[in-house]
C-alpha cells in the first residue's frame, strides 16, 4: 500500500464510485436551454427533403418547420437559427434582401408560431442566394469584393429584423461586417435585435455537408474570407474587431477541431460565447453510429459536455432538440 509520507494515499477514485456521486460532483452539465436548433428552409417543396449526408436532417416546408419549432420549444431548447434555400440565386443574392424571400417568410413563420418562447435567429450570409456560391458579392476579376458586399449585408440585416428575427449572425467574415450592420439596424429603428457574431469561422472541410443542405453552388473555396486553421491568434484578433464593432454575442466555428480557440475566447471575454457544432462533425457521429462503431447517444453527449468545459455559453448542434429531450429525461 502506498503512502505520501504519514498520509494514506489519495483515491480520487472515492468519487467516481456510484452514479450519484459522479452526479453530485459533475463540474458540466450540458442543458437544454444552452441549445441552439439550425434549420433550413426551402423554398417550393411540398415535402420536406433529406440531406444525405445528415442523416435525420432535412430540408423543411414552411409546414414541417413550424412543427419544428414547436418541438424544439417542448423540448426546451433555448434558440433556432434560420437557414434560407431560395429557388432562385443569381449573382448579387437577390433572394435574401427580397422582404418575400423564403428565409424572411420563415422568420415571420416562426415568430407567429412560437412568439417569444425560442430565441429566433437567422444566418446573415449570402452564400445561399448567390449563383457562385460565395458568401458576397463579386468584383470585376472575381474576387469576393468586401465592401460592397457589406451593403448587401446591410440590407438583408434590415429585412430580417423587419421579418421578426431577435438575432442575426453575421456569417461571411467580412471586414467591419459587425459595425456595419450594427449601424444598419439602428438606423432602421432595430436597437433591439442582437448581432451573434461568428468571430472565429475557420475555412473547414468540416462543412461539406452543410453545402449539400443549402444547396451551394461554390466551385472554388472561401480561404480568401474564412480563417487559416493553423491560426489561433488570428482569432483574437477578431474578436478584439468584433467585441470594438458592437458584436452581443461571439461565436467559434466549427466545434471540436477548435476547443483551443473556444477556450481562449472564453477565458478572456464578458459576453457570451457559442460553439457551432458543424455539419461535418454531425455527420462523422452518425456514420460512425449507423455502422454501429460508436454509441451515438453517448458521443453526442459528450461532445456537448466537452464545449461546455470549455466554457460555452450556448451551442448550435443539429441535435439540439433530440439532445434536449434525452437531457431532460434524466434524473
Ligand atoms: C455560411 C455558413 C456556412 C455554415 C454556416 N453558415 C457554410 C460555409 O461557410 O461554407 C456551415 C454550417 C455547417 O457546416 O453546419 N452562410
Amino acid at each position: 500500500m502506498s503512502t505520501y509520507g504519514s498520509y494514506p494515499a489519495a483515491r480520487p477514485r472515492r468519487l467516481r464510485t456510484t452514479a450519484a456521486m459522479r452526479r453530485l460532483v459533475a463540474e458540466h452539465r450540458p442543458h437544454p436551454a444552452d441549445l441552439i436548433l439550425p434549420v433550413f428552409i426551402r423554398e417550393g417543396v411540398s415535402e420536406p427533403v433529406p440531406v444525405s449526408a445528415m442523416p435525420g436532417v432535412v430540408q423543411h416546408t414552411r409546414d414541417s418547420l413550424r412543427k419544428a419549432a414547436v418541438e424544439a420549444v417542448e423540448a426546451g431548447v433555448g434558440g433556432i437559427m434560420l437557414f434560407g434555400v431560395p429557388e432562385r440565386k443569381d449573382a448579387i443574392g437577390s433572394q435574401g434582401t427580397d422582404p418575400d424571400g423564403i428565409l424572411q417568410v420563415a422568420l415571420r413563420d416562426v415568430r407567429a408560431e412560437i412568439g417569444d418562447e425560442l430565441v429566433v435567429m437567422s444566418d446573415l450570409c449570402l452564400d445561399e442566394y448567390t449563383d457562385h456560391g460565395h458568401c458576397g458579392v463579386l468584383d470585376e476579376q472575381g474576387r469576393v469584393d468586401n465592401d460592397a458586399t457589406l451593403e448587401r449585408y446591410a440590407e438583408m440585416a434590415r429585412v430580417q429584423a423587419a421579418a421578426g428575427a431577435h438575432v442575426l449572425g453575421p456569417s461571411g467574415m467580412m471586414d467591419g461586417q459587425i459595425g456595419y450592420v450594427r449601424r444598419a439596424l439602428d438606423e432602421a429603428g432595430h436597437q433591439d435585435v442582437s448581432l451573434f457574431a461568428y468571430t472565429a469561422k475557420y475555412s473547414s472541410a468540416f462543412y461539406g455537408p452543410f453545402r449539400e443542405a443549402v444547396g451551394s453552388s461554390l466551385k472554388g473555396d472561401r480561404k480568401t474570407y474564412q480563417q487559416d486553421p493553423a491560426n489561433a491568434r488570428e482569432s483574437l484578433r477578431e474578436l478584439a474587431l468584433d467585441l470594438a464593432e458592437g458584436a452581443d454575442m461571439v461565436m467559434v466555428k466549427p466545434g471540436l477541431p477548435y476547443l483551443d480557440v473556444l477556450r481562449d475566447f472564453t477565458e478572456r471575454v464578458d459576453v457570451p460565447v457559442g460553439v457551432y457544432q458543424i455539419s461535418g462533425e454531425y455527420a462523422m457521429v452518425e456514420a460512425a453510429a449507423e455502422k454501429g462503431w460508436i454509441d451515438r447517444e453517448r458521443a453526442v453527449l459528450e461532445t456537448l459536455t466537452s464545449f461546455k468545459r470549455a466554457g460555452a455559453s450556448m451551442v448550435l448542434t443539429y441535435w439540439a432538440t433530440e439532445a434536449a429531450r434525452w437531457l431532460g429525461r434524466e434524473r
